[in-house]
């Protein structure tokens, strides 16, 4: 079913309900950045992550909808619908956020799917399907690494036990808080991990801020995601052995540090891409014993390697290890990839709505790829999946200084909101 606008359920949106949520959310793990700005550090599996879903729970039986969680603490929040046994249209994204991360980064999509559903039940509209609200566990990896963990264990891409051994930088397993987590939730109705019998949902659509530039700069209100560039993420250890800096002479050294340095210059020429396409990053390092006076014995680095192409992807993804193994002179090395995320394309059911929606809410609208990997990767090869994004001010993300204005986020939920009442009545 298509149809231009359901005035009713937009006007239903509160854009004022929407911020004074998100700001209440954002107390949860509140930081200061370095520019004065006021961020949010909630690391998945902490005290203040389940502190900020249970005030979502709160807030959606405050309006009747069911929660439930998985194996994988993956909380959902269920609307029924006028035929409960049709496959659910699913919407949602992440609560968990970047160590120093921004008020909108997930928690957004989740409040924007909660301000939708909430417009439906004020406008007086049950939609044919059940509308589930869904929270992933664990999609940034600024905890556990790698992101996404949640989507991934629900998809079945990843067993649900992959991760258990993965530790937080306190030494903490994945497995460890995850069990606790799921202890502290035993009142929570427990559902079966992934596909509950046979039955995929019926579509998935997330909202997003956009986290980079392209809305603001071309002056659009609404991104219609045409897809997601694929993602490699890997930890490279490099073992030498640890000296005295003062009398251990260079030559008869086995600097880790030194090392590093020989590696990463050699990947910078591996990645060197002058069309400025591929991104490259290494952005977290460990050093020990992590002393002036001693020669490093052991570090370990990240990788980020993203593209859109997956023959890049694979190809240059492919070519890290032998890279590194030949730039380094003095240490063993380990290199183990724990991310691998390929290019997708988002279907055009769900990229159509949004274009329709946008249209017939007046709001300018352009499509464009994802640099940014979101549970919604995962959910593509199971039912027809796709993002709606708002813009971020001056493209800003993964930073206190992320920002999106109440309005440009109030537009999202209409969109959102009117999205998902058209596909919950396919
Ligand atoms: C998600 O947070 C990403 O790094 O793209
Ligand atoms: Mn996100
Ligand atoms: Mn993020």
């Amino acid at each position: 079913m298509s149809e231009a606008v359901a005035p009713n359920l937009v006007a239903a949106v509160s854009e004022q309900r929407q911020w004074d949520r998100l700001m209440q959310m954002a107390r949860l793990g509140a930081i200061t950045g370095a520019d004065g700005s006021p961020g949010v550090n909630r690391p998945c599996l902490s005290p203040l992550d389940r502190e900020a879903r249970r005030l979502l729970i709160a807030w959606g039986e405050s309006i009747g909808l069911t929660p439930s969680i998985d194996a994988l603490n993956n909380l959902f929040l269920r609307m029924e619908g006028r035929e409960p046994g049709l496959a659910p249209v699913l919407t949602g994204s992440h609560m968990d956020s970047q160590p120093a991360g921004g008020r909108f980064d997930g928690i957004w999509g989740v409040l924007a799917g909660l301000e939708a559903i909430q417009a439906m039940r004020e406008a007086g509209i049950t939609p044919r399907r059940p509308i589930e609200l869904v929270a992933w566990t664990n999609e940034e990896g600024g905890r556990f690494a790698p992101g996404c963990m949640g989507s991934m264990a629900y998809a079945g891409h990843s067993a649900a036990d992959t991760w258990d051994a993965v530790e937080d930088g306190e030494g903490i397993r994945f497995g460890d808080a995850l069990r606790e987590q799921l202890a502290l939730e035993a009142d929570l109705p427990r559902r079966p991990l992934g596909v509950v019998e046979g039955r995929a949902p019926h579509a998935y659509v997330e909202a997003h801020i956009e986290q980079g530039p392209r809305l603001e700069a071309e002056g659009q209100d609404i991104g219609i995601v045409t897809g997601i560039q694929g993602s490699r993420w890997f930890l490279v250890e490099l073992r030498g052995e640890s000296a005295h800096a003062g009398t251990a002479p260079l030559s008869m050294r086995r600097d880790a540090v030194q090392d590093m340095l020989r590696a990463i210059t050699a990947l910078n020429a591996l990645m060197d891409d002058p069309t400025d396409i591929l991104r490259f990053t290494v952005a977290r390092i460990e050093v020990h014993p992590n002393s002036s006076n001693s020669v490093a014995e052991r570090v370990r680095f990240t990788i980020d390697f993203r593209h859109p192409s997956a023959t890049v992807l694979t190809e240059r993804g492919d070519a890290i290890a032998p890279t590194i193994r030949a730039a380094v002179q003095h240490c063993e090395v380990t290199v183990t990839e724990r991310f691998h995320a390929l290019p997708v394309d988002f279907a055009p059911q769900v990229t159509e709505a949004v274009a329709r929606a946008a249209a017939a809410q007046g709001l300018r609208a352009l499509r464009m790829p994802s640099g940014a990997f979101h549970d919604a990767q995962f959910m593509v090869p199971l039912c027809p999946s796709g993002m709606i994004f708002v813009p971020s001010r001056k493209g800003i993300s993964h930073n206190p200084a992320e920002y999106s204005s109440p309005a440009q986020l109030a537009a999202g939920a209409r969109v959102l909101a009117q999205v998902l009442h058209e596909v919950a009545e396919g």
